[in-house]
């Protein structure tokens, strides 16, 4: 089907460029056409351009955007959307005064949501998951990053890979699998954690391999999770079946994780709260994306990263919602780059570049999504009509999104 959107108020988020990736002080200016047109056929943009030059309506099926803004769909790279049940109790120990990690060292957090998961099947978590998936979409993102992470034996890590594989294939979203076996150690493995990092490398990862169930490999790199010896070792045996790594890095301490990345080629660190000049030092000039999760700062009272610092060194920050049920139970990526300008000071423009190209570049999909440019996958969202494209990330709470086409298809 080819789509002609005519009437759009202004479309941000243009890259003629074609930048894989944008850094430091780059990422605060931003293309942007007023009074504008733009075309697709089939999955792919075709064109787009000022009023004064749209094509006739002959072919097309025309979608009035009403003087609405036209925005590139977000590129989450980091989410746990796959998971049985929610956890409001935990919440609810949290307003008590408990900590995140002391909740967890009571086996609650990631073990509770893995008992959860243990006893859901695969079609009722699939079914949970979509639910969300379908929420996220209507809130603009067009393209998922989904770890595992919460199954823990090589049986339940499968069962979530296997969910995110169907949800790949039934959403019209751009979908990435991440094996996260190493979220948290399972009961009963106190004082042998080494085994279960064994069992990761000579179990999990062999079968997660035979059958191609992921792009990325994760660790949970923290005081109290993986050493930095664990992630090495895990990392290293992931690269031998082709898995790119990320880390959870310097959520709860410092703890060199961010080099660690840096030093094993990671795609991203995500995370990043803890931390100062070294970890933006080895950050520099490096492949991996820095992404910051300040959803996740917000529901536990955390500190911000500091993404004016990274900016200034030149890096190139990205924004995700790290969507799951005891960190961040929220998949809005609007909120979070609103969170990111409100609490790490980024622009509008610098936080949308940050959920959509930078987001991309962290899922290794930036040839094909993150920006309105012509020949990458028809991926965006309209708005009603705004006083501003920063009114947007402003009136944060507003219901103001009104049309989503992913793929080239109009689904909302
Ligand atoms: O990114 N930090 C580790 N993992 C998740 C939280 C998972 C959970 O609490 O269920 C995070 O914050
Ligand atoms: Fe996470």
């Amino acid at each position: 089907m080819a789509l002609l959107v005519k009437n759009i108020g202004t479309i941000v988020g243009i890259d003629t460029a074609r930048r894989n990736r944008i850094c430091g002080a780059d990422m605060d200016s931003m293309e942007r056409i007023d009074n504008a047109w733009l075309t697709t056929d089939g999955d792919r943009i075709t064109g787009f351009g000022s009023a004064d030059s749209m094509p006739s309506e002959v072919g097309y099926e025309v979608l009035d955007a009403g003087g609405g803004v036209l925005f590139p769909s977000y590129c989450d790279s980091h989410t746990h959307i796959v998971y049985a049940g929610s956890r409001e109790q935990e919440f609810l120990d949290k307003i008590h005064g408990l900590s995140y990690e002391q909740i967890a060292a009571r086996g609650g957090g990631i073990l509770n949501s893995a008992d959860r998961l243990h006893n859901t099947s695969e079609d009722e978590l699939y079914s949970q998951a979509m639910e969300r998936v379908r929420e996220v979409m209507a809130m603009g993102t067009g393209a998922i990053e989904i770890k595992s992470g919460y199954g823990l034996t090589t049986e339940d890590e499968l069962k979530m890979l296997r969910v995110i594989r169907r949800i790949a294939q039934s959403t019209p979203m751009a979908v990435r699998a991440t094996f996260l076996g190493a979220h948290a150690f399972p009961r009963g493995y106190k004082g042998r954690e080494q085994e279960y990092v064994d069992l990761i490398c000579n179990t999990m990862l062999p079968a997660v391999a035979a059958e191609g169930l992921a792009e990325f490999v994760d660790v949970f790199c923290d005081r109290g999770f993986f050493t930095l010896e664990h992630t090495e070792q895990i990392l290293l045996c992931a690269a031998k079946y082709g898995l790119r790594a990320k880390i959870h890095a310097n959520e709860l301490d410092f703890s060199d994780g961010v080099q660690l990345g840096v030093r094993m080629g990671a795609l991203s660190v995500d995370h990043l709260e803890s931390s100062g000049a070294a970890e933006i030092e080895a950050l520099k000039g490096s492949g991996t994306m820095p992404t910051l999760l300040p959803g996740a700062a917000f529901f536990l009272g955390m500190s911000y990263p500091p993404a004016r610092d990274m900016i200034a060194a030149g890096l190139p920050v990205t924004l995700a919602s790290d969507y799951n049920p005891g960190s961040s139970p929220s998949g809005n990526m609007r909120f979070v780059t609103s969170l990111a300008s409100i609490r790490m000071r980024m622009t509008p423009t610098e936080a949308l570049w940050a959920a959509t190209l930078n987001g991309a570049a962290a899922m290794g999909i930036a040839d094909d999504y993150g920006s309105i440019t012509v020949g990458k996958v028809a991926n965006f969202f309209i708005t009603k009509p705004l006083p501003s494209f920063e009114f947007f990330n402003y009136a944060y709470n507003t219901p103001l999104i009104d049309r989503v086409v992913l793929a080239g298809e109009i689904i909302n």
